[in-house]
């Protein structure tokens, strides 16, 4: 089994979870939490460095008003109920996304959870919330050209670099193993730009039911690819070849 340093998941299948069970739609998302509970636990006792989750999307505002509202009230309970999971075990909270569009209090909470946690350094603990790369890439894309308007930049001198620092993932590696529950095999407008290399795992599993079981099959299935960025497999064989990271 190989240990991702980033391991990023799009959450799938809480609501066919839910309809499996004859239940509404919000008992497939109070279940989803629990997992999401599990699963950082779980991440942070492997020592994977950075977790990230994609927890609602720009396009999920779009759903009806009455599931929306009990998405935030669920996030609202999860930052309060974790707080001292997240201290007593080193993880740091970090936001990505437009969270500006959040309701207020939810807002607050997430502010003062990101703030507690800063000085937090075992594991990385990234929420996606009202998340959608397109947009990120368009507001990196806008600051950018702010800078550049203003003077302070120079246009021919923005690279990969420049830009990937633009975005609401600044200072967090690429992930190397993305997962996706639930059997959809799309990426829903998630870390367009940061999933450029990295390695694709969906499962069938809905996500209230993804555990610890779930996790090692993807980390053994992680540990069988070979990522050749481009290079030939000679190349990544090769001991004085660096592979770029
Ligand atoms: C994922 O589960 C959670 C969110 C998108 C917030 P879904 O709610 O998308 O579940 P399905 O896809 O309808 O089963
Ligand atoms: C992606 O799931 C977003 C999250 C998991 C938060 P969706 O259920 O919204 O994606 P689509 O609509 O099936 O592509
Ligand atoms: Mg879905």
């Amino acid at each position: 089994m190989a240990i991702p340093r980033h391991l990023a998941i799009i959450m799938d299948g809480n609501g066919r979870w839910a309809e499996n069970h004859h239940l509404p739609r919000v008992s497939g998302h109070r279940r989803g939490v629990e997992t999401v509970q599990s699963i950082v636990r779980s991440c942070r006792e492997l020592g994977i460095g950075y977790l990230t989750l994609y927890a609602f999307s720009s396009e999920n505002w779009g759903r009806p008003e009455e599931e929306v509202g009990a998405l935030m009230g669920l996030l609202g309970q999860f930052l309060k109920s974790e707080m001292e999971t997240m201290l007593a075990r080193g993880i740091r909270l970090r936001v990505i996304g437009e969270t500006r569009r959040l309701p207020a209090p939810i807002f607050h909470v997430l502010d003062e959870a990101v703030e507690r946690t800063a000085g937090n350094r075992e594991m990385v603990l990234t929420l996606a919330l009202s998340y959608g790369a397109r947009n990120e890439l368009v507001r990196a894309a806008r600051a950018l050209a702010e800078r550049v308007a203003a003077g302070v930049l120079a246009a021919d001198s923005i690279d990969d670099e420049t830009f990937a620092s633009a975005l609401d993932t600044a200072e967090i590696p690429d992930p190397d193993l993305l997962i996706r529950t639930s059997g959809e095999m799309r990426i829903s407008n998630f870390l367009l730009w940061q999933l450029a290399y990295t390695e694709l795992y969906f499962t069938e599993t809905l996500w209230p039911d993804f555990d610890d079981d779930q996790l090692q099959l993807a980390l053994k299935e992680y540990g069988r690819r070979q990522r050749r960025f481009g290079l030939t497999a000679a190349q990544i064989h090769g001991k004085d070849r660096e592979v770029p990271h």
